[in-house]
């Protein structure tokens, strides 16, 4: 069993069952009834909220027992979504299948996120938006939530690096407050990012 399947063993979600506040905000950024990938989606609290908005949802993630919860929760709203469950180190993706790929809170080691990244481009169709928040290594002295280890919080200078090709809409380092259940609380240091395939 993994850290990530010993997280969410608990019947309760250990980031709640609201989507993230960014998601929120702007997933009018993907093509209305789009489909849209989700990715280390965890429980689906995210995957989930955008199928209620009418998008066409596939969460994946590493974790069966998130997975699981995940279907749980979208039974639940009377909604549909997929899941996969995949490790995302070296995940191929197939070339211009997605309106929209999601990262939410999507830590991974700096090489294997350029090459995610890298994949993203060839997973979106043109015009396809990816959106992605994540805490940058500022968050180490916040304590509020989110992994110790600095290699793992990028920046935005190594976003737009990762997403070269990409047009960056929106790209943002800064402070917010986060209240995501028991696992994000707080003034955090965060980096936000829309953006889209060039068509
Ligand atoms: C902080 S949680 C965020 C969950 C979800 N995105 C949310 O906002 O509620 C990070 C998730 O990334 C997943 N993850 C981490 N490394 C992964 C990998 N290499 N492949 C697939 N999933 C991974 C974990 O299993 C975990 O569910």
């Amino acid at each position: 069993m993994s850290i990530w399947d010993e997280r969410y063993a608990p019947n309760t979600y250990f980031y709640g069952t609201e989507p993230n506040d960014f998601l929120r905000e702007h997933a009018s950024f993907i093509a209305p009834g789009g489909n849209v990938l989700c990715l280390g989606e965890g429980e689906g609290r995210n995957a989930v909220y955008l199928a209620g908005r009418g998008y066409d949802v596939v969460a994946l993630d590493q974790s069966p027992v998130g997975l699981e919860k995940a279907q749980r929760l979208a039974n639940s709203k009377s909604v549909r979504i997929q899941t996969i469950v995949a490790n995302l180190d070296g995940y191929r993706f197939e070339s211009g299948r997605w309106d929209g790929i999601v990262s939410i809170w999507c830590h991974l080691p700096s090489a294997m996120r350029t090459v995610l990244h890298r994949q993203v481009i060839v997973g979106l169709k043109p015009g396809g938006v990816f959106l992605l928040e994540a805490y940058t290594a500022q968050q180490l002295r916040y304590g509020t939530g989110g992994p110790k280890d600095a290699d793992l919080l990028p920046s935005l200078a190594e976003l737009t690096h990762d997403l070269e090709g990409m047009e960056i809409l929106q790209g943002t380092e800064g402070e917010r407050v986060v209240h995501e259940g028991a696992g994000h609380a707080g003034l955090s240091a965060v980096v936000q990012m829309v953006a889209r395939r060039p068509t």
